[in-house]
């Protein structure tokens, strides 16, 4: 190789580094995990995530102008992932809490919640207080499981299970008298299943509001991005779009400013 040959050899290097290291800054795709089995927030449609997260996850990540894929790790292992930075973020009607906003960074509330009762028709279940004594399932790790607790001390008439899918089919096999979720899932699992024959029971004086946001790492990438694009989603209206899509009316935005 002539002088003039290894010049050009060396420019075409570096610029190939230049590249690599520029795609490595743009081109970045985040990882979004969640727990695609609780519907009408993420569940699988074949292998898409669908529902109100993922299309409130795209608006946003739109809006931030940030490249993402969505990654169903299931729900107790998408906290592990958060923590070992194995997922960028996570999105999967998770409620913000303080226990929970010691380990991990939340975006402001996108959605407001809260616990409920599903049962088979027919049932004596009136209200929360009336779960005492009986069998009742939960997915595990879940604010379900946490307010069951807190009314009746851990006890193993709490059934836990690793996705909601399980802990409604314990009810469906007679192993449990109700389940307790967040209200959005159970009645629309009531709704889409007439056949099981199911009731949903509301308790507002023993459950709490929640509100889900956006979970990160703590200190991860890109959060304030992310919340910003959250809030111009909220405030120009796809928000309100994608609400009306998966539950038909309008949402009510001023409780999310708090
Ligand atoms: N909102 C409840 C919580 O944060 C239940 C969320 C369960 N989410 C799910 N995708 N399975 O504990």
């Amino acid at each position: 190789m002539n002088m003039k040959q290894k010049l050009k050899m060396g420019v075409i290097g570096l610029s190939a580094v230049f590249l690599v290291a520029c795609g490595a800054g743009s081109g970045d795709k985040l990882t979004i995990g969640t727990d695609a089995a609780y519907a009408p927030f993420e569940s699988l449609d074949g292998d898409k995530i669908v529902g109100f997260d993922a299309d409130l996850l795209d608006a946003v990540m739109k809006e931030a102008g940030l490249e993402y894929e969505m990654k169903n790790t299931g729900w107790e292992p998408l906290f592990i992932a958060l923590q070992n930075d194995e997922v960028d973020a996570g999105i999967s009607a998770i409620t913000i809490n303080d226990d929970r906003k010691k380990t991990y960074d939340f975006s402001s509330p996108y959605f407001e919640s809260i616990n409920m009762i599903l049962a088979k028709e027919g049932t004596s279940i009136k209200s929360a207080k009336d779960l005492e004594g009986k069998k009742v399932s939960v997915q595990n790790g879940t604010t379900g499981q946490e307010a069951l607790e807190k009314m009746f001390g851990a006890n193993e008439n709490i059934k836990k299970f690793d996705n909601n899918t399980l802990a409604i089919q314990a009810l469906l096999n007679g192993e449990v008298e109700a389940v307790v979720a967040d209200n959005a899932v159970v009645q629309e699992y009531a709704k889409n299943n007439p056949d099981k024959k199911l009731v949903t029971i509301s308790d507002k004086e023993n459950f709490e509001s929640e509100f889900y946001g956006i979970i990160f790492p703590k200190d991860g990438k890109h959060q304030e991005e992310i919340n910003k694009a959250m809030k111009k989603v909220i405030e120009d209206g796809k928000y309100a779009d994608i609400y009306k899509k998966w539950f038909g009316e309008e949402p009510n935005v001023d409780a999310l400013k708090q």
